[in-house]
């Protein structure tokens, strides 16, 4: 099927990404499973008739289906439910059970499912709508939910090497290694696990109750965006389930699938486009967790070599195996991994992914507010309702130039994208507060670390932008944004004052804003060729230093 562009009813969508997922099987790097369900030929049902099934409308009899007002906590709940815990995953221990009060699961940082931050320093603003204002227009820019690993990833890594050595007869794990005798790697690659669909839904949910009056203001149906990653595709739908529920959902709104592929403009994934964030200058990321890898893991090489004897195991390795506890437990709800390392090895571990987004994917990196400029200018011209019309950044103008597929007269807006994109649009935007720290030690965990990933790019993480007026009325007069249920301060972007609740006045945000379109050079941090030392360099604005 060559239906590239898809801006049909969630209907077709659904089908879509269904065929799509059933259609892989798990055949990859490490995986001792080939199961799918359901089976490709499908023999269990084959004998029963469809019409024995018939679809609620035809089988009647609902009851009584008044419907209620919309919600919207925000405003009218005094204080914000927080998101906490990981239901139905179980909560990991750590080898030396040092700190009661430590959740290693706060350790996960990208691979850690969404929990509410308590603070950005602004103790006293919530969610909730402050005193006096009133709700015009919410953003949500948010992140897919719990994945199975990327393609080629440490733990798939690490899976082949145990069970080439298994098949060899070589494998002769003892102690608190004994259990890797049997176990088997049974991750997929790229997917939602349950749990991420769980995730989704929820925020789907959540997201009604908040901001559910707002629908009362379109005048159309809703037009949300994700890429067309079969993760991405699943998380917006499941998004959409919670929000309208699953009996309508597919009536509800439109959503449009970006192309997600090498060479293809979408804000959504910005490096398709930037020839810099495929090369050496994204690869500082990695190399910088590489190096912090040789620091605090190399205990664990110690303590775990002894108990696999034949066996050479890498720092990559125990790296892989340390990963395999968040990855394993995100999908198959408990790992074996997690209590193999101590409290300190995972504040280590968080640090590793802090390293690899801030010199690779956050405001360490020259070519990352490059990668964020889009969808700032696609906020711009949804906050002026101004069409744009030059596209020389990562915009696709097929999209972004046309009314029906990117309206600039939504009370929602809702965009499904991937935790590096969040990280870019942060620096892009210049939330510069959370890189106050400067750039990341390679050799050790800094006191006053302001870059936390945990906080920032969660699965499930959520980017929120309440547009208000203040006093209440119709004519919005500011904006402020909200990452992980916590208030973020603006006073990076000029002119935005030092408010109590994250406010900034609209114009001057917007006046910001352009300021930062013109302040970031695309062309060149995506395409100049220039080079940057790792720990030797002082970017904190995701800029290449002019
Ligand atoms: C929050 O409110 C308390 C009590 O009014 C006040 O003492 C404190 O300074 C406030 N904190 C901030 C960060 O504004
Ligand atoms: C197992 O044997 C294969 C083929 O001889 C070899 O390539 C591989 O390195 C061996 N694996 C281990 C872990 O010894
Ligand atoms: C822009 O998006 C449209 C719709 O998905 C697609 O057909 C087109 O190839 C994209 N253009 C570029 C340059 O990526
Ligand atoms: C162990 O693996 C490392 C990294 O792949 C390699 O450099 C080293 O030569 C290997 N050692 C042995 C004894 O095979
Ligand atoms: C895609 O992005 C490139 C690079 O910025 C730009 O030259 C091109 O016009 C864009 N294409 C579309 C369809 O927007
Ligand atoms: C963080 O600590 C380092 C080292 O003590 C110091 O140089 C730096 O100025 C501090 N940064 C902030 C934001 O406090
Ligand atoms: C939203 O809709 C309500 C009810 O229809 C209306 O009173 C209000 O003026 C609208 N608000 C905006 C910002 O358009
Ligand atoms: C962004 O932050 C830098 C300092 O970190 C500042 O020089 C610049 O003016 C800011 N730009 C805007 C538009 O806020
Ligand atoms: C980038 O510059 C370096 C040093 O001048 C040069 O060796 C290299 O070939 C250049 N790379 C590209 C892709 O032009
Ligand atoms: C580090 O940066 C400084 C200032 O740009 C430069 O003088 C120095 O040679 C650099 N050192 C290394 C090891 O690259």
């Amino acid at each position: 099927m060559i239906l590239l562009l898809t801006l049909i009813s969630a209907a077709l969508a659904s089908q879509g990404s269904a065929a799509a997922v059933s259609g892989k099987a798990s055949s990859f790097a490490g995986s001792t499973s080939t199961f799918q369900f359901p089976p490709a030929d499908v023999t269990a049902t084959a004998s029963l008739i469809d019409s024995y099934f018939p679809d609620p409308t035809e089988v009647g009899f609902s009851g009584p289906t008044p419907t209620g007002d919309e919600a919207e906590s925000v405003a009218t709940a005094p204080a914000p439910a927080p998101v906490q815990g990981y239901f139905p995953l179980v909560r990991p221990d750590t080898s030396d059970n040092k700190g009661e009060d430590f959740d290693v699961v706060r350790s996960w940082a990208n691979l850690s499912p969404m929990q509410s931050v308590k603070s950005f320093g602004l103790d006293n603003a919530t969610e909730q709508v402050p005193e006096g204002c009133k709700l015009n227009q919410v953003f949500l820019l948010h992140r897919h939910g719990a994945r199975y690993p990327t393609s080629g990833s440490a733990p798939a890594v690490f899976a082949t090497d145990l069970h080439s050595a298994a098949g060899n007869g070589t494998l002769v794990a003892t102690g608190p290694l004994e259990f890797l005798n049997t176990w088997t790697y049974k991750l997929g690659a790229e997917l939602l696990t349950p749990f991420g669909r769980e995730q989704l839904f929820n925020l789907g949910v959540g997201f009604r109750v908040k901001y559910g009056d707002l629908l009362k203001n379109f005048t159309g149906l809703p037009v949300w965006r994700t890429t067309s990653e079969a993760r991405m595709v699943d998380s917006a739908l499941h998004f959409a389930a919670g929000f309208f529920g699953v009996q309508s959902y597919q009536s509800s709104y439109h959503q449009l699938i970006e192309i997600e592929e090498e060479g293809f403009n979408s804000t959504l994934v910005p490096w398709d486009v930037c020839p810099n964030a495929n090369n050496a200058i994204w690869e500082l990321g990695d190399d910088a967790t590489a190096a912090w890898n040789n620091v605090y893991l190399v205990d664990a090489q110690k303590r775990f070599a002894q108990y696999l004897p034949g066996f050479n195991l890498t720092i990559e390795d125990v790296a892989g195996m340390q990963a395999l506890c968040p990855y394993e437990t995100v999908a198959l709800g408990y790992s074996a991994f997690c209590d193999l390392f101590t409290e300190d090895e995972w504040k280590g571990f968080a640090y590793g992914i802090d390293l690899k987004f801030w010199y690779g994917d956050g405001p360490g990196n020259p070519a990352v507010s490059a990668q964020g400029i889009g969808w700032v200018q696609e906020l711009v011209s949804r906050l002026t309702k101004t069409r744009i019309t030059t596209f020389d950044t990562t915009l696709n103008g097929t999209i972004v130039g046309n009314e029906d597929l990117f309206p600039l007269d939504q009370p929602i807006y809702v965009d499904a994208s991937h935790d590096t994109v969040i990280s870019a649009v942060l620096p892009a935007m210049n939330f510069t507060f959370l890189a106050a720290g400067g750039p990341l030690p390679l050799d050790h965990i800094p006191d006053n670390q302001t870059y936390k990933i945990q906080d920032i790019s969660p699965f499930a993480s959520r980017f929120v932008g309440q547009v208000l007026s203040c006093p209440a009325s119709d004519t919005p007069t500011h904006i402020r944004w909200i990452l992980n249920d916590a208030v973020l301060p603006q006073t990076g972007i000029q002119g935005c004052s030092d408010d109590p609740n994250g406010l900034c006045e609209l114009d001057t945000f917007v006046a910001g804003m352009k300021q930062r379109i013109e302040e970031v050079d695309f062309v060149f941090d995506c395409y100049a060729n220039y080079t940057v030392t790792l720990g030797n360099d002082t970017i904190t604005n995701g800029q290449y230093p002019q």
